[in-house]
């Protein structure tokens, strides 16, 4: 087993990059209950998504724990959160990217965003976000508005990705302030003990990192496909 207590490990797939040969390969990892999801997905570009996910997740997961992608069995909370015992990680897709984060034993929350995805911001923001995060996106010009919406966007979905709660946690109960690299939650949980991370890897794609620590750790990025390269 590898141990990652003191590192964040960020592993980036782009489905584009995957050639079909490979795909068949990734089927063959699939458990039961996968394979049934699979099925049920109506349009091929939803197949192979799904099917590029489950490999890099379990691919890659088994690499660290010492074992058979195959026999890997995840757990899930009530809220959905898969985990497996003696890692932790978390994992988000978006339109031309798949994102796994892990580390060792804290808690970790990561998503990635489309920047070129079609939102009606300030609506959704008054509506949702907290009033702070939605003055600031509002006193933003035009052209900087969906930006900075999708910055709050995926930091909010880093965190209560990382806390494990999804939307039972609501999203104007915490927010956040940006000062170029430096992040902070504000909330009435113990916000010192988070840690917040967030990347424009490409024109298209943000991501953003939630680790529950007093420091973030050293993070590494690696673009793989699975079962063919990591970089
Ligand atoms: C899971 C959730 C938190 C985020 O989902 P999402 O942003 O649509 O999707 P992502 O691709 O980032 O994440 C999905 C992955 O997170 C993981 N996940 C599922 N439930 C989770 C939870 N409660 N906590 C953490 N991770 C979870 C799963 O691995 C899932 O992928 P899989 O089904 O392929 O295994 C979900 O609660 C949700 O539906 N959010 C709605 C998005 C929204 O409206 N946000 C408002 C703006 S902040």
């Amino acid at each position: 087993m590898i141990n990652i207590d003191n590192e964040i490990h960020l592993y980036i797939t782009k489905p584009e990059e995957v050639e079909t040969s490979d795909l068949r390969k990734y089927k063959d990892l699939l458990s039961s209950d996968e394979i049934e999801r699979h099925d049920r997905f109506k349009f091929d570009n939803l197949k192979n998504n799904f099917l590029i996910t489950r490999a890099l997740v379990r691919t890659t997961l088994a690499n660290y724990l010492g074992c058979d992608p195959k026999s890997l069995k995840f757990e899930t909370n009530s809220y959905g959160k898969p985990s497996l015992r003696g890692i932790s990680f978390n994992l988000s897709h978006t339109d031309g990217l798949i994102v796994l984060a892990i580390t060792g034993s804290k808690k970790i929350g990561v998503d990635t965003e489309n920047l070129n995805r079609n939102i009606t911001d300030i609506d959704i923001a008054k509506r949702y976000f907290a009033e702070p995060e939605y003055h600031e996106i509002k006193a933003c010009s035009e052209i900087d508005r969906k930006y900075k919406f999708l910055e709050f966007w995926t930091l909010k979905e880093s965190y209560i990705k990382a806390v494990g709660k999804g939307l039972s946690i609501p999203l104007d109960k915490f927010y956040f302030k940006i000062k170029g690299d430096e992040i902070k939650i504000h909330t009435k949980e113990d916000s010192l003990s988070w840690q917040f991370k967030m990347s424009k890897i490409n024109d298209s794609h943000l991501i953003a990192l939630a680790f529950e620590g007093a420091e973030m750790p050293d993070i590494r990025t690696y673009q793989t496909i699975p079962m063919v390269k990591i970089l």
